[in-house]
């Protein structure tokens, strides 16, 4: 049997990932990739999960790609084994909402792998940057993409170009990450965060989380299309019948997924 690089439980209606090679600092080889990939997708296809944290440990939530692996790589290894970047989108099928609870590094391929989750609760010890530019290469898994959007372009060039780590009052205040947290509350309050979203209508939260992501993919009209059409989706559910009577008969909706 394979080393397990990843642990998969569960807490409740959440499903917890941690990645788990801690004396490289969680680097992400292909193996890792791999067993994050398959269990994200068994939390996607399990009824009971709403929610997924994925963390990694207290130094380390990444430190990125795993340099030992690619150093001797040509062109055509990764190109036509997609080394590295295979099996990095599979975070974007999961129609799940995605929490990063990110504490120390999280640099390269582990700011990509963060900022591929739906959004980042940040421990106060946590540091981010795209240093690859110091390896000679850039960003691979949309570390040039998705920085941008979250940080704008002056911050994103500071960061991809220097090569700088960033703190996580940084971090908070330009926007990458939601929340910044005392380390040793971090992951308490990732899976509260998580808990609180997989008590909602499942249907409601995989609409939200589809009409934000659009909001990075669209012109503003076809965004708010988009939407509307998912708002009136919803009032083909019944939890959105459970939830408006709710509301009206003064108390908590008990929300069936559907
Ligand atoms: N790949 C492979 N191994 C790594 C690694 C990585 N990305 N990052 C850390 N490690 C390993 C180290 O080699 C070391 O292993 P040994 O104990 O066997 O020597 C162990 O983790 C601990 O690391 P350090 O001794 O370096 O720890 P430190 O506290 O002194 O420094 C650090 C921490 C600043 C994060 C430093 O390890 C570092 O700079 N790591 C590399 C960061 C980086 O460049 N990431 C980008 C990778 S490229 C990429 O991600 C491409 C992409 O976009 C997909």
């Amino acid at each position: 049997m394979s080393e397990a690089l990843i642990l998969s439980e569960t807490r409740g209606r959440v499903g917890l990932i941690t990645l788990n090679r801690p004396k490289a600092l969680n680097a992400l080889n292909n193996d890792l990739m791999d067993q994050l990939g398959a269990a994200l997708l068994a939390f996607e296809a399990t009824d009971e999960i709403g929610a997924i944290v994925i963390t990694g440990s207290e130094k380390a939530f990444a430190a990125g790609a795993d340099i030992g692996a690619m150093k001797d790589w040509s062109f055509m290894d990764v190109y036509k084994n997609e080394y590295i970047t295979r099996n990095w989108e599979t975070i974007k099928r999961v129609r799940k909402p995605v929490i990063a609870a990110v504490a120390g590094y999280a640099l390269g391929g582990g700011c990509e792998l963060a900022m591929m989750c739906d959004f980042i609760i940040a421990a106060d010890t946590a540091k981010f940057g795209q240093p690859e530019i110091k390896l000679g290469v850039i960003p691979g898994a949309g570390g040039t993409q998705r920085l941008p959007r979250a940080v704008g372009k002056a911050k994103a060039m500071d960061l991809c170009l220097t090569g700088r780590m960033m703190d996580a009052a940084e971090a908070e205040r330009s926007g990458l990450v939601s929340r910044v947290v005392a380390a040793d509350k971090m992951l308490d309050e990732a899976i509260e965060a998580a808990t609180i979203i997989a008590g909602m209508s499942l249907p409601s939260a995989i609409m939200a989380k589809e009409s934000i992501n659009r909001a990075y993919e669209s012109g503003l009209a076809e965004g708010i299309l988009f939407e509307r059409r998912n708002f009136h989706a919803l009032f083909g559910t019944d939890d959105q019948k459970e939830g408006m009577a709710a509301f009206v008969e003064k108390r908590k909706p008990v929300f069936r997924h559907q």
